[in-house]
């Protein structure tokens, strides 16, 4: 693979692309703009930033904040039963940028995951050729999928990203009875996908510990980080979350 050095083997990446996906609901006063979540990717460890095309072009610099993943495809919220999601950014639009990455959602079990899957290989190839790394958001959804977080089905979410080619992955976590049958999963995922990177997406905010704990559970287990967006930005202290989430994970 051509591309070039880009995220060290643990990472903690701050997502920002809720205001296409699920709307103004998620924000408040300080999550709606741009520049305060900047900032946090900033001054709190982030080892990268996702952002869609029209907050990259309006307030991102590459001198400024940290490495930005362009996250090329996007749907809204009002999309219901079989997702499609195509890509209306491009490989050239990441590299003005400088971007270091390009993210691309894939719904696999939709009736439509075929067009993605074509779309996505035709990404990969051409940013490898570029040189930025692929990331992977693996979400198995539609009307073929009961339960997006069953562990069965977010085990087949992780070998689907490496099957695809991608270099990092991010999937949900799968959902658990008890922190040891986690443990037991995120093993199961570390051998189902060798050799890429695998980076848990957060989720709805759930209670602190909780969520700092899981986190130690993914490292430990051998994932290399997480993806994240409502529960650091959410937070009413987002960095010092932000802090607390980069000790877990850098270990320092
Ligand atoms: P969170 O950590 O807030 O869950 O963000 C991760 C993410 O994948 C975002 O990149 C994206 O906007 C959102 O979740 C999509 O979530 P869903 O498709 O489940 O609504």
């Amino acid at each position: 693979m051509s591309s070039g050095a880009f995220l060290k083997e643990k990472f903690l990446i701050l997502a920002y692309d809720h205001g296409l996906e699920h709307g103004p609901k998620d924000f408040s006063a300080f999550s709606a703009l741009p520049e305060n979540i900047l900032n946090l990717a900033k001054e709190g460890r982030f080892s990268a930033i996702v952002l869609t095309a029209g907050i990259a072009l309006n307030f991102y610099s590459q001198t400024s904040f940290p490495p930005l993943i362009l996250k090329l495809n996007g749907k809204t919220n009002f999309f219901k039963k079989d997702p499609l999601s195509l890509a209306f950014s491009s490989i050239e639009l990441a590299l003005k940028l400088k971007a270091k990455a390009v993210g691309y959602t894939l719904y696999p079990g939709s009736k439509y995951e075929s067009l993605m899957f074509q779309e996505f290989g035709r990404i990969r190839e051409k940013a490898h050729q570029n040189n930025l790394k692929v990331v992977a958001w693996i979400y198995p959804r539609g009307q073929a999928i009961k339960n997006d977080t069953h562990p069965e089905v977010v085990k087949y979410a992780a070998r689907i990203g490496l099957e695809l080619g991608a270099d990092i992955i991010k999937i949900k976590y799968p959902s658990f009875k008890n922190f040891k049958e986690l443990e037991k999963t995120f093993s199961e995922i570390r051998r189902l996908a060798p050799k890429i990177k695998i980076g848990l997406a957060g989720g709805k905010k759930i209670e602190d510990e909780k969520f700092l704990k899981l986190v130690a559970l993914a490292i430990k287990s051998g994932l290399n980080g997480i993806v994240v967006g409502r529960n650091v930005w959410q937070r009413k202290n987002p960095l010092n979350f932000s802090k607390k989430l980069a000790q877990i994970i850098f270990k320092s």
